[in-house]
Parts: structure tokens; C-alpha cells; sequence
């Protein structure tokens, strides 16, 4: 055991013990001016769908809560000064650990607005809040011209692991030829979608029958162009699940742009469409996004269930076996199907399919199964949100993030095949401290690595680097068509895979 373990858990005990009753100080509610209030939402150059800050509450001997002082105790007020009529919807989220999430969405672009948290009376920390000058709204097209100066009021970190890890494969690509070959290799039998940034506008080009997905591509990218200008770049994107690019660095590699990578290929990955999605429908069109799911974490770690769960579709064997395994070990693990549709449902091996769970009373259960669906599954970083301790099988297949994570320390990991399942699932139980330790540093890797300025940088950081020359541009003769200024209706676009009952069906399952 090592030393910062201990002293954690000393300060533990002491916090616990000031906060009993017996212990005098912990009496006292929250103080106004000990409470802590921090995050992007607090600057007016941080443009965001929803914008949100954090507080902390703290009593008046200086310690911070660990429990919630109550799902009321903060009253936050955003409004323009300069606009009498502002309409700013706002929402205060309890995390249930002294923390609260407050996310506001504005209709319009204001200036000087001003953010007031409150408690009782009393002005929180150092609120007032003034953002000055123009807060621009999600819509306005007001890009910042230097990248570097948007990367700074973004606070975006210089680079991640996996965006150097994918581009060092690729250390010099001839433009010319990806633009004739990429299409020719794969252009027939997958959907790809060609997209040329040139002076910050984007150009589109599809590839492949079924294209549908590129809505989310589209609607990012004219996000982020409206935010800052993006370097000029070419590239192909993979609107289907599986990674492409199936040769050996020693051959001759084609950058393929995916929402999901693997071990045997080497596309180079991007934040998954559903959290990009979630990012830009954050208090919008989705109700489970990364803010969310922080406000539903459920009963605190010592009430929740002892049962494992896991629902979702039968989009791969191995889900098939979990769902056996539950059916025999019911004290361990509650694992049921809420769809079939890719195997033969056989109730007498699977059992009925049972209704559909809001993905939020998930967090009613203390262990959490992260196991790949089609490619890997996409719901992770809202399980890692959760406060459940999450048990990640082993797979070839990766988000952008994953490369960050480190087993042990922000998930509890079990084999491809489900071997130790059990034992890792009776470890836990066991080792009630050390699970609940990784549970909390699972969260904390989720609340400040996968939220939405994040998912932001991280396009940034990729596009910058490709566009600095690394993936040269090309610009095929298709840019001087029209570029793409609005994206048709999502909604229209689920209504339409619904009915035909194509790959939609998962955009509203979060891929369970
Ligand atoms: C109190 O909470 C804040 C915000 O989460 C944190 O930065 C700080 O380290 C905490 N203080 C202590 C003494 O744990
Ligand atoms: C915990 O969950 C399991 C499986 O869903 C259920 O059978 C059991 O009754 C729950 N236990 C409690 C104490 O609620
Ligand atoms: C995939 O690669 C990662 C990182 O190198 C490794 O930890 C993991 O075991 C591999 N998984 C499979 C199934 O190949």
C-alpha cells in the first residue's frame, strides 16, 4: 500500500469525523465565501453549446463536502447586462459529492453577461461572474483567426497521445495520389466521406451508398469552423463502425478518418460521432450527454446494488455470453438483452428481452460491464462519468481517450473472452476501498478529459497537425462547389433510419 493511499484515507476519516455531528464544525451549512466556483463557463471566450462551470461546497472551517448539502443550496442567475429580455436556460446539477455541475444554454449571442451564484443571499466565492464583451452563441459564426490564441482561452492541452501515436505512421503522404486512391480502394464497398477544408469553409464529397452518418461529421466540423479557423486540410472520413486500413506500416498506408480504431488497423481515430453528437446536443435534441450523466449517478457508493449490470442488443457473442453467465450466477450479475437483432434470440438460452433501462438508473448499481458491441462500445465515457466502478473487457478496439486510461487505476479490466469475469467481479466486492477507489479516479479522468471543450480540442489539435503539412492538402476540384452551410435535420434523419430500420437505431441507443 503506498503512502498517498494512506493519506487519503486519513483524510477521509478526518473529514467523516468533522462532519458528524458530534464533531462541531461539520454543523454549519455551506459558507458563501469558503465555497469554491471554477470552470470554462466562466469566460466569455470558451464558446460552447451548453457552457458550464463547477462549485464546490465547502463549509466554514475550510473542509469540503463529500455529500450533497442539499440539491438546492446554490441558485445561479445568468443574464445579459446590456439585454433585458436574455433567454438563458440554465441548470444546476448535484454530483452528490459536494460538487455541483451548473450548465447554461443562451438562445442569442449577448454581451457582458453576468453570472450570479448564490447562497440563501449571500454571493458565492467570488460571483458576480462578469464575462465581458461578446459571449457568442453556439450559432454565431465568429471564428477566432489564430488557432493559438482559440488553443489558449480553450486551456487545450499541446497534444494528445493518440493523435501522435496515429499520425507517426504516417510521416509523409502524397495528397495526389490518397485523393485518387483512397476512393478506388474503398470508396465502392464502404462510405466515406471526402471533406476539404479551405478558408474555413467545408467542402463535401460522398463515397459509398449509405452516407447517412456523415450528418454528424458535417455538423461538427461547421461547429468548430464557427469557433476558429481551421487550417486548410483534405481528409476521408469512415462512416461505417469497423476501422479501415488493414495494411502494415511497412506498406503503403492511406489515412482514413474513424470513429473507432483497432489494434490491427490503422486508421487514425477521432472523439466517436455519439460523443461528438452529445457534445453539440448538450440541454438540446439528446438527454444523455456528459453533464447529464453527472447530475444521475445514482445513490452514493455505499447504497448502491452489489449485483453487476449490463443491458444493450446482442451485437456481438461475447454479449451472449455475458448474458449467460448473469443467468447463472444472478447474485453477481444482472445482465439482460433489450434488443436481438443480429443472432437468433433463443429465450430458452438468453432469456426474454426485458424493457429498456434509462441509462441512468444504471448508476443504481455499483458495478458496471463495459463489453464491445459492434466495434467498441461508445457508451464508456458516460459509464466512467457514473461513479460505478466500470469492469472493461479487453479488446482490440479503442476510442480516442482510451490510450489515456491505465487498467487498475480508472477501470477494473477483464479477458476478451470473459474468463475471470467473476473473479474480477468477487474481487471488487471484496476489495469494497480499492473498487471504489478506482471508481472515483474513473470519474474524475471522465470529468475533466471527456467533456465538451475537450472533444473540441482534440479535432483542433488533430486538424492543426495535418494541416501543418504532415497530410498536405490536395483540394480536388470539388471545393469550388458550394460549401456546406447547415446540416439537414438530425431528427429527420433518425425518423428516416427508424423507418427503414437501418444503423440509426443505434445513434438513440448510445450504441447499447
Ligand atoms: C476541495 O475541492 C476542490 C475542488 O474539487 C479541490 O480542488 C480541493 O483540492 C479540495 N480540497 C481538499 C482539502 O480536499
Ligand atoms: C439488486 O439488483 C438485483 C438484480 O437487478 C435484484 O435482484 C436485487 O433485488 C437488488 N437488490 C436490492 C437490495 O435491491
Ligand atoms: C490491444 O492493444 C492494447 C494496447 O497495446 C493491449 O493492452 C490489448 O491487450 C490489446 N487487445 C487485443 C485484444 O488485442
Amino acid at each position: 500500500m503506498t503512502s498517498p493511499h494512506h493519506s487519503f484515507l486519513w483524510s477521509f476519516v478526518l473529514l467523516w469525523a468533522l462532519r458528524t455531528p458530534s464533531g462541531g464544525a461539520a454543523d454549519s451549512g455551506p459558507s458563501a465565501a469558503g465555497s469554491l466556483v471554477w470552470g470554462p463557463g466562466l469566460e466569455a471566450d470558451v464558446v460552447l453549446p451548453a457552457r458550464f462551470f463547477f462549485i464546490q461546497a465547502v463549509d466554514g472551517a475550510g473542509q469540503n463536502f463529500t455529500s450533497s448539502p442539499g440539491e438546492k443550496t446554490f441558485q445561479v442567475k445568468v443574464s445579459s447586462l446590456s439585454e433585458p429580455f436574455s433567454r438563458i436556460w440554465v441548470q444546476v446539477l448535484d454530483r452528490k459529492d459536494g460538487s455541483f455541475v451548473v450548465r447554461y444554454r443562451m438562445y442569442a449571442s449577448y454581451t457582458d453577461l453576468q453570472i450570479q451564484v448564490l447562497l440563501k443571499d449571500q454571493n458565492v466565492a467570488k460571483s458576480p461572474y462578469i464575462l465581458k464583451g461578446h459571449v457568442y452563441h453556439e450559432g454565431c459564426d465568429c471564428p477566432e483567426p489564430d488557432g493559438e490564441v482559440w488553443a489558449e482561452q480553450m486551456r487545450c492541452p499541446a497534444s494528445f497521445p493518440q493523435i501522435q501515436r496515429d499520425l507517426s505512421a504516417f510521416p509523409r503522404v502524397d495528397p495526389q495520389l490518397n485523393a485518387h486512391e483512397i476512393p478506388q480502394r474503398f470508396g465502392r464497398r464502404q462510405s466515406l466521406c471526402h471533406y476539404t477544408i479551405k478558408d474555413n469553409k467545408v467542402y463535401i464529397k460522398t463515397h459509398g451508398e449509405h452516407v447517412g452518418f456523415r450528418i454528424f461529421m458535417d455538423a461538427f466540423l461547421l461547429s468548430l469552423t464557427r469557433k476558429v479557423r481551421v487550417p486548410d486540410l483534405e481528409l476521408f472520413v469512415n462512416l461505417g463502425d469497423w476501422p479501415l486500413e488493414k495494411r502494415q506500416p511497412h506498406e503503403k498506408l492511406h489515412p482514413i478518418f474513424s470513429w473507432c480504431g483497432s489494434n490491427d488497423t490503422q486508421d487514425i481515430v477521432m472523439p466517436t460521432y455519439d460523443l461528438s453528437e452529445s457534445v453539440l446536443e448538450t440541454m438540446g435534441r439528446v438527454s444523455l450527454d456528459m453533464l447529464s450523466v453527472q447530475g444521475n449517478s445514482g445513490p452514493p457508493w455505499g447504497q448502491k446494488n452489489q449485483t453487476a449490470l449490463w443491458r444493450g442488443r446482442d451485437s456481438r457473442r461475447e454479449r451472449l455470453e455475458l448474458v449467460k453467465l448473469g443467468r447463472a450466477h444472478p447474485d453477481l450479475l444482472d445482465a439482460a438483452f433489450t434488443n436481438f437483432f443480429f443472432f437468433k434470440h433463443d429465450e430458452g438460452l438468453y432469456g426474454p428481452l426485458v424493457k429498456h433501462m434509462s441509462f441512468f438508473d444504471f448508476f443504481k448499481y455499483k458495478y458496471q460491464i463495459n463489453i464491445d458491441g459492434t466495434v467498441a462500445a461508445y457508451r464508456f465515457p458516460y459509464l466512467l462519468a457514473g461513479g460505478s466502478v466500470v469492469l472493461k473487457q479487453d479488446s482490440a478496439y479503442y476510442e480516442h481517450f482510451y490510450q489515456e486510461l491505465t487498467p487498475w487505476e480508472h477501470y477494473v479490466p477483464f479477458k476478451a473472452d470473459l474468463s475471470d469475469l467473476l473473479e474480477k467481479l468477487r474481487w471488487a466486492r471484496g476489495h469494497d476501498e480499492q473498487a471504489k477507489r478506482i471508481a472515483l479516479a474513473g470519474q474524475q479522468f471522465a470529468r475533466t478529459h471527456l467533456m465538451g471543450d475537450s472533444v473540441f480540442c482534440y479535432y483542433f489539435r488533430l486538424f492543426q497537425v495535418i494541416g501543418a503539412g504532415r497530410l498536405l492538402p490536395y483540394f480536388s476540384r470539388f471545393f469550388r462547389s458550394a460549401p456546406l452551410r447547415s446540416v439537414k435535420s438530425v431528427a429527420s434523419f433518425l425518423l428516416m433510419s427508424f423507418y427503414v430500420g437501418g444503423g440509426g437505431l443505434a445513434v438513440k441507443e448510445v450504441a447499447l
